[in-house]
């Protein structure tokens, strides 16, 4: 009984020791992996003037979008000659919470591509939806970061009414997006690709804007994100208990 249980516990043991070679292999791989990484990152960590002066215009040609401004900051400019609607570029971007500190590199193709775009006198308008900073409005309108809604607000007719702002949702790779694909979305029209979109949370003309729930959504929500992960099943077991 004895030496068979010690048995029993020897070859967990017995197991690991020969796995331990190829492991310590593997690490090695790992290791040497992640320094080549690390080492071919290296030269592109320190902001280089390209990076630093896109970041620059970036931050004069954007506006923050809040709960509070988003509505007058997206409206179409009474006072412009053009006839066209009025085209805005919503970039949506979050930090380690909302977008698990994965958007850098789409922060930094934006950047660069807000700097090339902005030169342009047909570029659109740029705004920022930082989920961190509002996230009720991100919930408001069921989006994730990093994305782009491309917005499209047609001027009011003579008679003041308003033809409904078109909205085109496009979700971007959080690894692979290029500076020169966010660019397209505008030179080349490439938002045009997808239909816009039309659901429930279209921030204008959606069922949730127009009976105005989107704010209590949000905060709805927001709540549930808030809320820690053990409590649903302390509240699912007190309800299915009470009903028992
Ligand atoms: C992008 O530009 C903003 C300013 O508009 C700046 O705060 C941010 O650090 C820049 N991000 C990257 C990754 O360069
Ligand atoms: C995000 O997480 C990183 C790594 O965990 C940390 O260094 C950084 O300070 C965090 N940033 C914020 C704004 O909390
Ligand atoms: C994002 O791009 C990477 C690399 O090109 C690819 O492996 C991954 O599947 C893409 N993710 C999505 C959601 O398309």
């Amino acid at each position: 009984m004895r030496f068979s249980s010690s048995i029993v516990f020897a070859l967990p043991a017995l197991a690991l020791a020969q796995e331990q070679v190829p492991l310590a292999d593997k690490i090695k791989g790992w290791l040497s992996q992640a320094q080549s990484f690390v080492s071919s990152a290296v030269p592109s960590v320190p902001s280089s003037p390209v990076d630093a002066g896109a970041a620059k215009v970036a931050e004069h040609v954007e506006t923050s979008l809040t709960l509070e401004n988003w509505q007058s900051v997206l409206s179409a400019d009474p006072s412009a000659t053009t006839a066209g609607p009025e085209d805005f570029m919503v970039y949506i971007t979050g930090g380690n919470k909302t977008c698990y500190g994965v958007c850098d590199h789409a922060d930094k193709a934006w950047n660069d591509s807000v700097a090339l775009l902005s030169a342009s006198p047909s570029a659109p308008k740029f705004a920022v939806l930082n989920c961190e900073n509002e996230p009720i409005l991100c919930n408001a309108w069921a989006v994730g970061p990093p994305s782009i809604y491309y917005i499209s607000i047609p001027h009011a007719l003579a008679d003041q009414s308003a033809p409904a702002p078109l909205a085109y949702y496009i979700p971007l790779n959080r690894t692979s997006v290029t500076a020169s694909e966010i660019t397209a979305i505008s030179t080349k029209e490439t938002y045009k690709t997808n239909a816009p979109y039309e659901g429930i949370w279209h921030p204008f003309s959606g069922l949730i804007a127009q009976y105005q729930l989107g704010m209590p959504i949000g905060y709805v929500l927001w709540g549930f994100s808030k809320m820690p992960s053990w409590l649903p099943m302390i509240l699912i077991s007190f309800f299915s208990r009470s009903f028992m």
